[in-house]
């Protein structure tokens, strides 16, 4: 640990101490030493497929019966098949665990998360919104009902093409509407609810934690930036600068699979 390391994490260790209502804004990067890529830089997914366009969900919506069958049909997106399987079989980190210490130790109230890989929750995370979405679910463009993606593809799997097409895309349980992938798409809009709960969050909050995002997708990126114009703090926790490195209170470099489990250590947590 070099000296400016260490005034780092005190300086954030003085700030989450002195702040009322402590959140997180999470992005790719917490997941990346559970093997997952992130989207943007070396490796990441857009660097390597190119970012979706803006029509992403109008196409969806025009057209969903072709938009499931192409989904679904693993040969047709090797570099999305691969994501996903690797998204399947991905594990939490001691970054993530470090994070559900913070919030067992009642330091860290809320997670919004931009990632749909579900880790939060695999270890023990609770107070957690998905703003992206999660990879384990389906959901309703109209009514927002949500059901277990697993549920359609374990029913479908054994059905001849034809009938399979007669089933897609699949419908709501309860309101007959049209059902996606609960992941937001591009040119889609964040599910209300779930921006609502987003929103509300921001509001309580006085210090964000803002944990391997580059920040550069809204709304996720203006949750920082509407604390710090109250007179919140920042800080944020990511090997490199972002976008809103500029108006961080404090800015810890490292992976977050060390650095959060540092700051858990120097906040003391780990002896509760
Ligand atoms: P990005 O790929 O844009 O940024 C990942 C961030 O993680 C970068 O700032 C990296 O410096 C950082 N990073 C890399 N390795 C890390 C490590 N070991 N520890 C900590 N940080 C590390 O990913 P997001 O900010 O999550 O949305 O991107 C936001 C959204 O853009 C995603 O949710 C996704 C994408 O389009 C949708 O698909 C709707």
């Amino acid at each position: 640990m070099n000296g400016t390391y260490k005034i780092h994490l005190a300086k954030a260790v003085n700030i989450i101490q002195k702040s009322n209502y402590v959140i997180a804004l999470v992005g790719a990067g917490l997941s990346a030493e559970s093997g997952i890529p992130t989207f943007r830089g070396k490796g990441g997914l857009w660097t390597k497929k190119g970012e979706p366009g803006p029509s992403q969900y109008r196409n969806f919506v025009k057209d969903p019966k072709s938009w499931w069958i192409n989904n679904l049909d693993e040969q047709q997106d090797p570099e999305r098949t691969n994501f996903r399987n690797v998204i399947d079989k991905a594990k939490p980190n001691q970054g993530h665990l470090a994070l559900y210490e913070l919030e067992h130790d009642g330091i860290l109230k809320h997670q919004i998360t931009q990632n749909v890989d579900g880790l939060h929750f695999a270890a023990g995370s609770i107070n957690i919104t998905e703003i992206h979405g999660s990879r384990a679910n389906i959901r309703c463009i109209s009514c927002e009902f949500k059901t277990p993606r697993v549920a359609l593809e374990s029913s479908i799997a054994k059905l001849s093409y034809t009938e399979k097409i007669k089933l897609l895309p699949p419908s709501c349980h309860r309101c007959g509407g049209v059902m996606k992938p609960d992941t937001v798409m591009f040119g889609e809009p964040i599910p209300s609810s779930v921006l609502e709960e987003c929103v509300v969050q921001t509001k309580k909050s006085d210090c964000i934690l803002m944990v391997g995002t580059s920040a550069t997708v809204y709304p996720a990126a203006s949750f920082p930036q509407e604390i710090k114009t109250r007179g919140g703090k920042i800080i944020e926790l990511n090997p490199s600068s972002t976008s809103l490195s500029e108006i961080s209170d404090v800015s810890i470099r490292g992976s977050t699979s060390s650095t959060i489990p540092d700051l858990v250590k120097k906040l003391g947590t780990q002896q509760h």
